[in-house]
Formats: structure tokens, C-alpha cells, sequence
């Protein structure tokens, strides 16, 4: 038997343990939920493609996408044709009702796709979205980034990632490198209370602060709560690091605004291949993408960057996550 037509045995749901019906926000996800569906990825990860097809054949994803993607929508997209379905839906709402002259309101937006499809997976610009989303949607509602709220599969990959690389989650240190006041960091700040890290330590950019929300999770969590100086000082102290965009779009914008990006980046925030090589060997880095100079393309060659590998498993993330969702939507 060759490797694509051998399979692991499928893993099956723990009883009474009920995934919450949407992936709006990890603030309600447990520990086992988490681990429900890296389960299933990691099943997903070891099976042949025709195995995979059969996971859920003729499922419908419904793609609502008011602000730009590359990464999350493609392998939303791609996930629901790896599980044997298939997906509709738009990457510019101005292509729709919602983007022109009738200004469709998102609730009647959500009731109108949700009636074609089995599940929703929604980007927008509004904070609120994607809980204005479930409270209407008559199919499970994923949240693939809203406003500066949450950001849960991003989350979800990357400890998925980082947990293949430590073996445990548990007592942890992560360096967090970027603006914690992103969708990104609230997401991230709840999966790792969820597995009751030791704590994160902040590099960010000049001026930028912990927004209150995310400290008091921490300080509910009993997470300790640092700041890093430099790149090579936040490698000294933590046992994984994870990395957003250093210079972020405005999550509130839908458009690609011409804007001029910094020429260079101040070298305190850089993690290059020397750097990595000589301080940071064997603490595995996650970058969420799009990457910048903050992690240059010469650290794809690094063994403990991890760049495209979360890239990768994306796919098959996303895709347990819409089979697990679906298996739950059935049983209630
Ligand atoms: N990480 C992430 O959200 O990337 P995209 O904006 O390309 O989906």
C-alpha cells in the first residue's frame, strides 16, 4: 500500500463534549475543544486525498469576505473542496447588494447565503460582525477575522503549530511580536489561557499598549504579562514565538488604501537568519502573514521558522474545523 491510500483511523468526537455552535470567539473555547479539532487535523494531515473527500461530500461553504484575503479565504476555500464540497460566496462585497446602492445589511446578507449553504465563514471590517452574524445565521458562523476583535483560526493554527513543536502547551512562555491590540492577539490571548500557559512576553512596536481586555484575560488566566525590548531579547526569555505583520493595515478598512509603508524597519524588531541562527535556536517561530521585514525570506532555510508550514496546515485546520462544526450543527 502506498502512502496516499493508507489512512490512520478516523478519530471520533469524545462524548458530551459539544463544541460551541459557531468560531466566533475563542473566549468561549475550551481546552478540549482545541484539541477536538487538531485531532481531527492531524488525521486529516496523515490521509489520502480520497479519504479526505469523504469527509463531508456535498458540503456548502458560504465565503463572505467584505475585506481582503490571501491565506484565510483560499484555504477556507480550498479545505471545503478537500472534504469533498464546495464553496460560494465573494471577496468584494461591491460585487453585492451589501456594496451598492441597497447597502444589504450583513444580518439579511447571512440569512440569504446561509440558506444556500451549511456553513458561513465571514471576514469584515466591523467588530461586531461575526456575533451580529450567529445571531442570525441559520448554519454555523466562522469568524475569519473581524474588525480588531478576534481572529480565531489564525489562533487556532498557530497553536495547533507550536504545539506539534513543544509537545505541550502547558506552562509555556510565547512571545507575541506586533501590536497587541490586533483581532490576532485576543484570539491567541484566549487559546493560550485555555491551556494554562506561564505567560507572554510583548515586542511592540513604539507606543503601542496591551489593550484592557486582553490584560484582564491574562490576569484571569494567572498568565504573567512582560515586555521585550529587541528582538534578541524576547528570544532570551520565552519558549516559542509568534509574529504578526510589525506594521498593520487598518482591520476597519475594507479597501486597499494608498498608503506609503515604512521604507525600513528599525532592526530592534527584526528576526533575521543571524539572529535566529546565533540566540534563537530551537524556539519555534509562527509568522500569521502576510510576512514583512520583520521575518525576511533568508529565515525560510532557519529549521525552527516555521513560516509556510502554518501555511500548509491552514488547509487541513480549516477543514477539520468545518467538519467538526458541521458533525456538531447535525447532532443538535
Ligand atoms: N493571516 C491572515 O489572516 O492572512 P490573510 O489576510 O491573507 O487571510
Amino acid at each position: 500500500m502506498t502512502e496516499q491510500t493508507m489512512s490512520p483511523a478516523r478519530p471520533s468526537a469524545p462524548a458530551g463534549t459539544g463544541l460551541p455552535r459557531h468560531a466566533v470567539s475563542l473566549a468561549s473555547w475550551r481546552r478540549g475543544d482545541y484539541e477536538r479539532v487538531w485531532e481531527r487535523a492531524e488525521w486529516m494531515l496523515g490521509s489520502s486525498t480520497e479519504t479526505l473527500a469523504r469527509t463531508a461530500p456535498g458540503t456548502l461553504l458560504g465565503v463572505l469576505f467584505y475585506q481582503n484575503s490571501t491565506r484565510t479565504r483560499l484555504s477556507f476555500e480550498v479545505a471545503a473542496r478537500r472534504i469533498g464540497g464546495s464553496s460560494v460566496g465573494f471577496s468584494d462585497a461591491t460585487t453585492t447588494r451589501a456594496g451598492d446602492f441597497y447597502r444589504e445589511s450583513l444580518e439579511d446578507t447571512v440569512r440569504v447565503v446561509g440558506s444556500y449553504t451549511d456553513v458561513l465563514a465571514l471576514r469584515h471590517t466591523d467588530d461586531d460582525a461575526a456575533e451580529r452574524a450567529a445571531a442570525v445565521s441559520p448554519v454555523p458562523v466562522i469568524s475569519a477575522g473581524t474588525g480588531d476583535r478576534e481572529h480565531p483560526t489564525q489562533a487556532m493554527l498557530d497553536l495547533w503549530v507550536l504545539r506539534s513543536k513543544l509537545g505541550n502547551l502547558t506552562g509555556v512562555t510565547v512571545g507575541y511580536v506586533g501590536d497587541p491590540a490586533c483581532r490576532y492577539a485576543r484570539s491567541l490571548v484566549h487559546g493560550l489561557a485555555a491551556f494554562n500557559a506561564a505567560g507572554i512576553v510583548f515586542l511592540s512596536p513604539d507606543g503601542a499598549k496591551v489593550p484592557g481586555d486582553v490584560q484582564r484575560t491574562l490576569a484571569r488566566a494567572g498568565m504573567t504579562r512582560r515586555t521585550a525590548g529587541s528582538a534578541t531579547e524576547l528570544l532570551r526569555g520565552v519558549d516559542a514565538v509568534t509574529i504578526i505583520p510589525f506594521e498593520l493595515s487598518d482591520f476597519h478598512e475594507s479597501a486597499v488604501r494608498s498608503h506609503s509603508r515604512s521604507a525600513r524597519l528599525d532592526e530592534r524588531f527584526v528576526f533575521d537568519g543571524a539572529l535566529l541562527s546565533r540566540t534563537g535556536t530551537g524556539v519555534p517561530v509562527v509568522h500569521t502573514g502576510p510576512r514583512g521585514p520583520e521575518l525576511p525570506p533568508e529565515t525560510d532555510d532557519v529549521p525552527n521558522v516555521h513560516y509556510f508550514e502554518g501555511v500548509t496546515k491552514g488547509v487541513y485546520l480549516r477543514a477539520a474545523l468545518l467538519a467538526e462544526l458541521l458533525a456538531e450543527h447535525r447532532r443538535r
